[in-house]
């Protein structure tokens, strides 16, 4: 490879166009009617994206090894292969009704950097590694992040592959039904790094008319999965005092789980979701409902007291209503504060090409977050439309996912090592 004169590789842009076209490609593995994208991980479009980019990281002359989960990486050398690479990517794999940029920019752009270093014939003294992490989004597998997870050994394999979906299929079960339960032991792939591009996900952004969000910290978070047993009975003939009524107490923890959020923000969020009622019918009396609920907050001391306030409300409304309600934290994360020399990087290349950026803190969970427990790690966001996402909707412009990029592109020149000293 040749070597390259500082002032051209301080003008090095990725190539635009061909972003922007990867992105429009892979949205139709999963693509929907309202141009969003349904790709659950580890479903067949999964396969079809992943096939797709096993086969261009190979073209861009990467070697792509497979993990015990399915974590892929693709791995550029560089000049010093007794350097551990500097991770890039993000995932593939979107919600049920997802759009084509969460995770999706972050891998495509790592691609992205590859080709136009391959263009550019630069070599970085670290080598590089693209990844594509599985399952992060959590929502047919709980929890998210699963593939970092396994990775940074936060989870035990044996109980990630155990996890069930709706349908009883296990995670195990799901990779070999696609074919990328891979030969690569978990966590052999090692990092010096990782840094990790992705939209926003909120409005701040939009909102200021900034172009790059320099991630400093990243929420914690809690997931629990409940079960509420009342008593099913005659909706007619049961008097309201005598009820247990599994909704009617739902409702309860809907609320006490929104009052919490508001009491200990603002820098605090709730949700309750993915509800069941177990055998509905208008007129019984709903006596058993399953729900998921979360709480995130970038503050350590007030996820514990989220995690408290939730706990004691649950027994408090359980006994008031008569029914038992059991509540499994299947997840926690703590807040995660990323790396001053990774951070320092994504704001001095934001800087040097002279885009507008700011610090901030990720509301969404990200495998960085995972990654931040084992190496420096950082992140870059760009703006989306509205601030929407985990929606059809989600929209971010071409400008903004090709300013991301070339900063994410300098910032690995940075930290991979210059070329010109080739
Ligand atoms: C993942 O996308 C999450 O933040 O829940
Ligand atoms: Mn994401
Ligand atoms: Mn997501």
């Amino acid at each position: 490879m040749t070597a390259l004169s500082t002032p051209a590789l301080s003008n090095l842009q990725i190539n635009a166009d061909r972003l922007w076209s990867t992105i429009l490609e892979t949205a139709q593995f999963g693509g929907t009617p309202k141009g969003g994208v349904k790709r659950l991980t580890l479903s067949e479009e999964d396969r079809q994206v992943r096939d797709w980019f096993r086969a261009a990281c190979e073209a861009a002359g990467c070697t792509v090894s497979v993990d015990a989960l399915g974590n892929m990486f693709a791995l550029r050398p560089g000049r010093d292969a007794s350097k551990a690479p500097l991770g890039i990517g993000s995932h593939l794999d979107t919600q049920p009704t997802g759009g084509k940029f969460d995770g999706i920019l972050g891998t495509l752009a790592a691609l992205e950097v590859v080709r136009a270093l391959n263009d550019a014939g630069i070599e970085t003294d670290t080598p590089l590694c693209v990844v594509n992490w599985t399952n992060e989004e959590g929502s047919r597998f709980a929890p998210a992040m699963m593939g970092s997870a396994g990775h940074v050994a936060d989870l035990p394999l044996a109980e990630i592959l155990a996890r069930t979906d709706a349908e009883g299929v296990s995670v195990g079960e799901a990779l070999d039904a696609i074919g990328y339960r891979g030969e690569v032991p978990l966590g052999t792939q090692k990092f010096s790094g990782f840094l990790e591009l992705h939209i926003e996900q909120g409005p701040i952004l939009e909102a200021e008319n900034l172009t790059i969000g320099v991630v400093e910290h990243g929420q914690g978070i809690i997931w629990y999965n409940g079960r509420i047993t009342g008593f099913e009975s005659h909706a007619g003939s049961t008097p309201m005092h005598l009820r247990k009524d599994a909704l009617a107490t739902l409702s309860e923890i809907v609320l006490a789980v929104e009052k919490l959020a508001v009491d200990l923000g603002p820098n605090a969020v709730g949700t309750v979701a993915d509800i069941t009622i177990a055998r509905q019918s208008r007129n019984v009396i709903p006596g058993e409902i399953t729900f998921a609920t979360e709480f995130r907050t970038p503050d350590a001391g007030i996820l514990e007291a989220l995690d408290k306030g939730l706990q004691a409300a649950v027994v408090r409304i359980a006994q008031k209503r008569k029914v038992s309600v059991q509540l499994d934290t299947i997840w926690r994360k703590e807040p995660t504060h990323f790396d001053p020399k990774v951070t320092g990087a994504v704001a001095a290349a934001a800087q040097k090409l002279g885009l507008s950026h700011r610090p901030m803190v990720s509301g969404a969970g990200h495998d960085s977050f995972h990654l931040a427990t084992i190496v420096p790690t950082g992140m870059i966001f760009v703006p989306c439309k509205d601030g929407v996402s985990h929606n059809e909707l989600e929209s971010a412009t071409k400008d903004d996912c090709a300013a991301g990029a070339n900063v994410l592109l300098h910032a690995v020149l940075a930290l991979a090592g210059d070329a010109a000293k080739a």
